[in-house]
């Protein structure tokens, strides 16, 4: 049977995070018709939650030089330097207009924009918002630029299953994208399901920090993208690349935030450290310093891993970062959402050491692009985290993330408003009719959490992630229904056995990808691992 019902629009963009919003914006401008879709409201994903900033190159000592070459120092050989040019030298322009649009970001009394550093960054380029709530100020400026113009159409709590595409002459007997089959809440079960017919896709669905049981991720942040386009046929890449992000407030299980996503903690973010603050183990002792010439301000993986040493070590479940000498003053100022976050739990950061430990927050491979942000199926484009532009390579860069969505998007407009196919017909696949009927049951999700952080998190070896992959295999024999979660648990299942697969074969350690049995990088894996479900469903 076809979907229960048929709609057509130009362009869709699948998400509504900086990414997306950047996108249809965009496309608007281009006079074409978007319908932005979104899985919750508006506002759910990743893009709210971001603290730290937006890095640019705005102060005349820094250059667009030192940016490339700090970024390609953190993706440790796998950036595509090409990728990293356009992300620096287009990063300000972008900004700017974002703050033409009505973005505010923080100033000195004499107007100029306050910078801050962040690991990583050998100069102060980090822009941020409302002291360390800078992602919501994004947000809020885009949400209301989207809902003040007419002609893009927003549909919430909609999820998007899978991607539709024309005959062709693909080795799958299919062509390029023209549409995607969707659920929309309230609208039943299967009957819910229909199509939205388009001459091209834009992909910004964010992350896949749910695969883990601690991350810095929303509760939407379940792969939707990454496994769409996997299914669909689409190259993805550097998936085994998912970075912890050092510092995820260690919040008592009572503790949490009703509705925040059971795997959600909340971010300590590293700008606490780039203003100061210091990490201590149990004895009060620095253990960064000695480990790296940036101590507490290396790179995030350095960081990552010099924790998560001390906690094998020691057996303790967290670290903490010591902010007492900042004062209680300056850190609500300049910190309030982390201060908050902190005093939920009792703790308050100018009298008080702060529990912190590793969370999975990034992750730097995604759905491959090249610079315009097209994917390996014509018609089909991705930015914002679920795209691997060749940016983060085997480590992303703090704060080059909304960066990054602000940059591809704009292309994406670009190369799509430069020459849009008319609409085609989808071909008449598994997709059109409804999936290929593999749903594993929501129930599932909490096993393949721990499952993933046991065998596939911060520190992996053949053995433990073996033992991760059987136990995937076991959860993908449980039958689910079709419904939102099951979907999800669906994609989540997807995402992970493809990030098991490939940081089970990339046998060296680099970046974010740590392996206990293959603890050096190795030359020969100086490169990337390309994957695809094909026509036959294998990886
Ligand atoms: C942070 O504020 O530490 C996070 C920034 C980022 O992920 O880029």
């Amino acid at each position: 049977p076809a979907p229960g019902w048929v709609e057509s629009t130009d362009v869709i963009v699948v998400g509504s995070g900086v990414a997306g919003l950047t996108a249809a914006l965009h496309l608007r401008e281009a006079g074409l018709h978007v319908t932005v879709v979104t899985k919750v409201s508006i506002d759910e994903g990743s893009t709210r939650w971001a603290q730290g900033g937006v890095a640019a190159v705005l102060d005349p000592a820094d250059t667009p030089r030192m940016h490339a070459s700090d970024t390609e120092i953190a993706g440790v050989g796998l950036c595509d330097p090409a990728a990293v040019r356009v992300l620096v030298e287009e990063g300000p322009t972008r900004l700017r207009e974002l703050m033409r649009l009505g973005a505010e970001f923080d100033r000195h009394p004499d107007g100029s924009l306050m910078l801050t550093r962040e690991g990583g960054h050998r100069a102060d380029r980090i822009v941020h918002a409302g002291g360390d709530a800078t992602g919501a100020e994004i947000q809020r400026a885009l949400h209301e630029a989207v809902r003040r113009d007419p002609w893009i159409r927003l549909v919430e709590h909609a999820l998007v299953l899978d991607l539709l595409r024309a005959p062709g002459d693909g080795p799958d007997g299919l062509g390029p994208a023209c549409g995607v089959t969707l659920h929309v809440l309230g609208e039943g079960s299967e009957d819910g399901v229909g199509a939205l017919l388009a001459r091209a896709v834009v992909l910004a669905t964010g992350g896949m920090g749910q695969i883990f049981a601690a991350t810095t991720n929303p509760a939407v942040s379940t792969g939707d993208g990454v496994a769409l386009a996997m299914r669909a046929g689409a190259a993805v890449t550097d998936v085994e690349f998912v970075q912890f992000h050092p510092t995820a407030l260690i919040v008592p299980e009572q503790a949490r935030v009703p509705g925040a996503g059971h795997a959600q903690q909340p971010l300590v973010s590293e700008a606490l450290r780039g203003e100061g603050a210091h990490l201590v183990d149990a004895d009060g002792k620095r253990f960064m310093l000695g480990q790296h010439e940036l101590a507490e301000l290396a790179p995030r993986d350095v960081v990552a891993k010099g924790i998560h040493r001390v906690l094998l070590a020691t057996g303790a479940e967290h670290v903490h970062l010591d902010a007492r000498h900042l004062g209680g003053t300056f850190l609500a100022r300049r910190f309030p959402t982390i201060v908050a976050s902190c005093r939920a739990i009792g703790v308050d950061p100018g009298e008080d050491l702060i529990p912190v430990a590793p969370a999975a927050h990034y992750a730097s491979g995604g759905v491959r692009t090249d610079l315009h942000g097209r994917t390996s199926i014509p018609g089909l484009y991705a930015c914002g985290e679920v795209a691997c532009t060749g940016v983060h390579g085997a480590n992303r860069l703090a704060s080059n993330s909304l960066l990054e969505g602000l940059v591809f998007s704009r292309r994406i407009a670009e190369h799509i408003a430069s020459g849009l196919p008319e609409q085609a017909r989808p071909a008449e696949t598994g997709a059109w009719r409804g999936g290929a009927g593999w749903v594993v049951p929501a129930a599932t999700t909490p096993s393949l959490q721990r499952a993933m952080t046991r065998g596939a998190g911060v520190l992996r070896s053949s053995a433990t992630l073996d033992a991760t992959a059987a136990e995937l295999v076991e959860l993908g024999t449980g039958r689910g229904t079709p419904r939102t979660a099951d979907w999800e648990a669906t994609n989540l299942l997807t995402v992970a056995a493809a990030l098991v697969t490939a940081a089970y074969a990339r046998r060296e350690t680099r970046g974010c990808h740590w392996r206990e049995d293959f603890p050096t990088a190795d030359e020969r894996w100086r490169g990337h691992l390309v994957g695809a479900i094909g026509a036959h469903g294998r990886l």
